[in-house]
């Protein structure tokens, strides 16, 4: 059984860095997506070493348009891809019913 490649969005902490742990560990190849190349590749190192998965940094902001079509042309053209978890986004910043 092969469990194919996840792409996380924010995997570079919080609940991203979390599914990113947990995705290796259960032997999943492994593309990370946030803005900061040097905590990507670090994770990444981690996270290969630890797990013995293939894991792929992918620098983007994803409030970027031409980044996100990097993000959307990966997602669209590898077709080990399996699994998708967004994570980077953001929250309300203000009152609900007003934002
Ligand atoms: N923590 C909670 O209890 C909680 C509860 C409900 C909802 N949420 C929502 O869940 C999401 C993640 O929360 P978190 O606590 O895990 O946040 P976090 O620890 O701040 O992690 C955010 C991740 O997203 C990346 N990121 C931020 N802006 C980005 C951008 N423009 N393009 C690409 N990547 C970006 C960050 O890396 P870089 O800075 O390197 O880009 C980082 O990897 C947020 O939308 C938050 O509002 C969180």
């Amino acid at each position: 059984m092969t469990h194919g490649t996840a792409l996380i969005t924010g995997a570079s902490s919080g609940i991203g860095a979390m599914y990113a742990e947990r995705l290796a560990r259960r032997g999943h190849d492994l593309v990370l997506v946030a803005r900061d190349f040097d905590r990507l590749k670090s994770l990444a190192n981690r996270l290969s070493g630890d797990h013995g998965v293939v894991v792929t940094p992918l620098t983007a902001d994803l409030t970027s348009a031409a980044d996100l079509e990097r993000v959307v042309v990966k997602l669209r053209d590898d077709a080990e891809i399996s699994l998708l978890v967004n994570c980077a986004g953001i929250g309300p910043n203000g009152p609900l019913l007003g934002s």
